[in-house]
């Protein structure tokens, strides 16, 4: 590539690293002659399990499919109030309000994005069932007050930790704790990726069961083991399930990633460094917050906030800027009560969460993934440090 189309060419938000042993992997099952759920994903849940350090993992085709069924094998039901973030992913609130729970939303922490603990007691009532913290960017949520609070108030705790493949939290990775169940998501933006895909781990064997049954239509064996040679083809249906499985083509993807996680979240560590050395002496833009001593961010996204009140364009402005110069940035998240859906249906407006609103505003992630080189980094950088430059008031 010549030295001009090269300064100049695409740098995608996000690149999923897919090298030689995750194309071996998959080939490998390709010719294998089972393709959906099966050994290779038995081998995938072992792997997890052992990575996070939970008793059980159970892997689904989604991510958005593992907060559906942990919601239900908790007893998440019709009429429930559950405490969330409105900083968050359509999933964590969508699959609430399919199966008639309503979501509360408590505001966020400026600092870290996350949930406000000290916030959270407020909104509990007698109808709250559970509490579902979103470890939002790869950044831990407070979990021993969480889990303090839901203790006092026998409440469930369900972790979103669609962002937190690898995050670590005193010395314990995210997965292994003491809440009900965690659920993670592998699409292909993740820490690590299967294409599509989601697991949900728990230390609860009821509840893995449960889940287990839930994600093949509720019937009581799964084909691989109905179509094994002299296994019995019978089968009976115990509930009315859902077609969740995660197939073996992902599941060995999934198996090549999870050996190269630690290394991925070493590399994405270090460019969120080279960031935020960069953006901590602009005028106009908050960086994002590196974090204490007591746990490890998994650096999903990489998010910066720009002081549109200092600028003299808005944040889809400076989001075309960054696309004119051929960078590929994102929103995560416009906050969920400013969705039509929900302010519609549940008469939220603005003012009602201003923490979160403010940040949802201002936000913009940009490029974030193993493989993004230097100079490249460098050139984000240099444009932000030119938008800024150019559009101070
Ligand atoms: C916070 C959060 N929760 C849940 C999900 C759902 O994951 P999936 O896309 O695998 O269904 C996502 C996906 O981006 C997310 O960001």
């Amino acid at each position: 590539m010549s030295e001009e189309k090269k300064n100049n060419s695409f740098i995608p938000l996000s690149r999923p690293t897919i090298e030689k042993d995750e194309i071996r992997e998959v080939v490998d099952t390709l010719k294998s002659g089972w393709l959906t759920t099966g050994p290779k994903v038995i081998k995938f849940e072992e792997k997890f399990k052992e990575y996070v350090g939970s008793k059980f993992a159970i892997a689904v085709n989604s991510g958005t499919a593992a907060l559906h069924l942990a919601y239900m094998a908790c007893g998440i039901k019709d009429g429930d109030e559950v405490i969330t973030t409105p900083l968050t992913f359509a999933s964590t609130v969508n699959m609430l309000e399919v199966i008639g729970a309503k979501a509360v939303f408590v505001d966020i922490n400026q600092d870290t994005f996350n949930i406000d603990v000290e916030k959270m007691e407020e909104k509990i009532t007698s109808k709250t069932k559970a509490i579902i913290p979103v470890h939002f960017a790869g950044r831990p949520c407070e979990m021993d007050r969480i889990l303090e609070i839901a203790k006092k108030h026998k409440l469930l705790v369900i972790e979103d930790a669609a962002h937190a493949v690898g995050t670590e939290y005193k010395n314990r990775r995210i997965g292994a704790g003491s809440s009900q169940a965690v659920c993670f998501s592998f699409h292909p933006i993740k820490n690590i990726t299967t294409g599509e895909g989601g697991m949900v781990t728990t230390n609860n064997e009821e509840l893995a069961d449960k889940i287990r049954l839930l994600r093949f239509h509720g019937i009581s064996k799964e084909a691989w083991k109905r179509y094994q040679k002299g296994a019995s083809p019978l089968y009976e249906i115990l509930v009315p399930g859902y077609k969740y499985n995660m197939m073996d083509i992902q599941a060995a993807i999934g198996l090549a990633q999870l050996k190269k996680l630690d290394y991925f979240i070493k590399i994405r560590t270090k460019l969120a460094k080279e960031y935020n050395e960069a953006f901590r002496n602009m005028a106009g833009i908050i960086h994002a917050s590196m974090g204490g001593d007591n746990f490890r961010h998994a650096w999903h996204l990489y998010i910066v906030m720009f002081k549109t009140e200092y600028l003299k364009i808005s944040r889809e402005e400076i989001m075309l800027e960054l696309q004119k110069r051929n960078i590929g940035c994102g929103i995560h998240f416009i906050a969920i009560h400013l969705h039509p859906y929900y302010k519609k249906k549940y008469g939220y407006r603005r003012g009602d969460l201003p923490k979160a609103e403010y940040v949802s505003d201002r936000i913009v992630s940009l490029p974030l993934f193993p493989k993004l080189q230097t100079a490249d980094l460098r050139r984000v950088i240099e444009s932000v440090r030119e938008i800024l430059e150019n559009y101070k008031k």
